[in-house]
């Protein structure tokens, strides 16, 4: 793998279009899941700077708590449960631009004021979460979704 990260400085789709072939080669050469998960958060806090990137990961009938970058987390969510335990139990994207207005956020942290969490497929299951926190309100749109979504499939190639 590459030994650094190469930032991008343009718009937001440039950004992610500089990042994603980066984050396909890192985990090109390993199969350690927890190690390219590990990478991943690290490359999308280098480009982006969010608050907290992180995945969680679903055991039995839990979500707990994976690699990430940010500040100390939940480690365990029940299924439908907060923006990421619904994004599990509903196997679909979700944004929200507000997290005071998502009915049952849960607040990991009084910081996090906007968010995305992105399911993680294997065969029809959701197995795992993508869960990004801004620190500022609408931080996350339509043209992250598309993008955050190749991440995802870049995990779901080897998760
Ligand atoms: N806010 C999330 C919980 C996870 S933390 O923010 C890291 C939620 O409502 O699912």
């Amino acid at each position: 793998m590459a030994e650094e990260l190469t930032i991008h400085q343009g718009d937001k789709a440039g950004q992610y279009q500089a990042l994603i072939p980066q984050i396909e080669a890192i985990v090109a050469d390993e199969n350690d899941v927890i190690a390219n998960l590990g990478n991943i958060c690290a490359a999308l806090k280098q480009q982006f700077n969010w608050f907290w990137i992180g995945f969680y990961l679903v055991k039995g009938n839990e979500l707990v708590l994976g690699p990430f970058q940010g500040p100390i987390a939940c480690t365990r969510i029940a299924k439908g449960r907060g923006v990421c335990g619904s994004a599990w139990q509903q196997q679909q994207v979700i944004l929200v631009l507000d997290v005071d207005q998502f009915e049952g956020h849960i607040a990991c942290s009084s910081d996090s004021k906007s968010e995305i969490v992105l399911p993680i497929m294997q065969q029809g299951e959701c197995v795992a979460v993508l869960d990004i926190d801004s620190d500022t309100l609408n931080s996350f749109d339509e043209i992250d979704a598309h993008y955050l979504k190749q991440v995802v499939a870049i995990v779901e190639g080897f998760i």
